[in-house]
């Protein structure tokens, strides 16, 4: 068991190479052996061999961390959270393909830096055999030696004629190892950590109220209740209904199926008061009497040829009458929010295709 430690200091480095060849006769293998000095001296100037990096398996496990990193976010992260967007795939292959690019590389650098502390002993957290006259140029031999070759290695220091030696108790001097397990356990700890928070903030698992609005914002999903009436300024998506109190749009052409729909549609929205067939005599029609203010009670509109452009008016802004005092009321309401454009030429054609009882 090697239970001692030994510092001769040298005032050059030839003598050092000496010192150390000599050493080494005694048995002391090169793990024994630490030189000390205020100038980095490469290790073969004491005819040391320099310890051989190994980067590659730093280099090829940041990289395979870093492909995983890539497929959770180009393949898990969609999966969990689909959106679709222009038909494209979830994972699309160009996007993910420099995604995976990114991330290799980026991790394999963090692997190779990473790799070259780690087999540089970064950091040094325990006590070095050091002396102040290693600061003013002097070059330290560190020997950790047994006790019953300390007079030998102590001869060769005296030989060589040390300009100092201190001897100490190798216990005093604890390896490294559990003291780095302790470090770079806390570095990767504290990097999860990291990694971690901002995850937590985002999906909500630790809620930061300033963070997302959007749990305060009302959504209406496409037809669910309740539809909010578009604002007062809002133009629908085909355009203005109406220009110049014509209709906006073009009419469709009066094809068989226009007809069904329109027919299916007149039931829907107009067939209450204007009857199956267009006839003026819907369920309603029997309280548009003179009595209520309705001279003219609910029109028929079958057979009455009125061009599609009078109609479509008639449905967008509805009928508004005035009582002898002048007050408005209404007498047929738009349609405007209940009837698209396109539906309402549906319905004009299947007017137009009925015929007056
Ligand atoms: C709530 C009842 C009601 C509904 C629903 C209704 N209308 Fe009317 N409509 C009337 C009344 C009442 C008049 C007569 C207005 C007047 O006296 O000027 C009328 C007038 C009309 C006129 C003008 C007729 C003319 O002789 O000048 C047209 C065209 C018309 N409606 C089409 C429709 C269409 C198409 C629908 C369905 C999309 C519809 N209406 C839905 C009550 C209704």
């Amino acid at each position: 068991m090697a239970d001692l430690m030994l510092l001769g200091l040298f005032d050059n480095v030839e003598t050092t190479a000496d010192v150390i060849d000599d050493v080494r006769d005694l048995g002391v293998s090169d793990a024994q052996l630490e030189v000390l000095s205020n100038i980095p001296y490469p290790a073969k100037f004491f005819g040391l061999k320099t310890p051989g990096l190994m980067f590659w398996p730093f280099v090829f496990g940041g990289a395979i961390l870093g492909a995983l990193v890539a497929y959770f976010i180009t393949f898990i992260t969609p999966d969990l959270y689909p959106i679709h967007v222009g038909g494209q795939e979830l994972t699309p292959v160009p996007p993910t393909a420099i995604m995976f690019f990114e991330f290799i590389s980026l991790f394999s650098m963090l692997g190779a830096f990473i790799g070259f502390l780690l087999q540089n002993r970064f950091p040094i957290l325990v006590r070095e055999m050091y002396d102040e006259l290693i600061t003013d140029g002097y070059i330290g031999v560190q020997v950790q030696i047994e006790e019953s070759v300390a007079e030998q290695v102590i001869g060769v220091f005296e030989k060589h004629h040390a300009h100092k030696i201190n001897r100490e108790l190798a216990s005093e001097f604890k390896p490294q190892g559990i003291r780095h397990l302790f470090f770079w356990g806390a570095v990767a700890g504290g990097g999860l950590v990291v990694m971690l928070v901002p995850l937590l903030v985002s999906y909500e698992k630790i809620p930061l109220p300033w963070i997302n609005k959007m749990n305060q914002t009302v959504v209406v999903g496409y037809q669910e209740g309740p539809r909010l009436a578009a604002p007062e300024e809002a133009v629908p998506f085909q355009g203005p209904r109406l220009i110049a109190g014509q209709p906006g749009t073009e009419p469709l052409e009066a094809t068989e199926s226009s007809i069904a729909r329109g027919a299916a549609l007149f039931q829907l929205h107009c067939a209450i008061c204007h009857g199956e067939t267009a006839q003026g005599d819907g369920p309603l029609s029997g309280y548009y009497t003179a009595d209520h203010g309705f001279p003219v009670g609910v029109p028929a509109l079958a057979g009455k040829g009125y061009p599609g452009s009078y109609i479509f008016e008639v449905v967008t802004n509805g009928r508004v009458g005035q009582t002898d005092d002048g007050t408005e009321f209404i007498k047929m309401p738009s349609l405007v929010e209940n009837v698209s454009p396109g539906d309402t030429w549906d319905i004009i054609n299947y007017i137009n295709s009925l015929d007056a009882e």
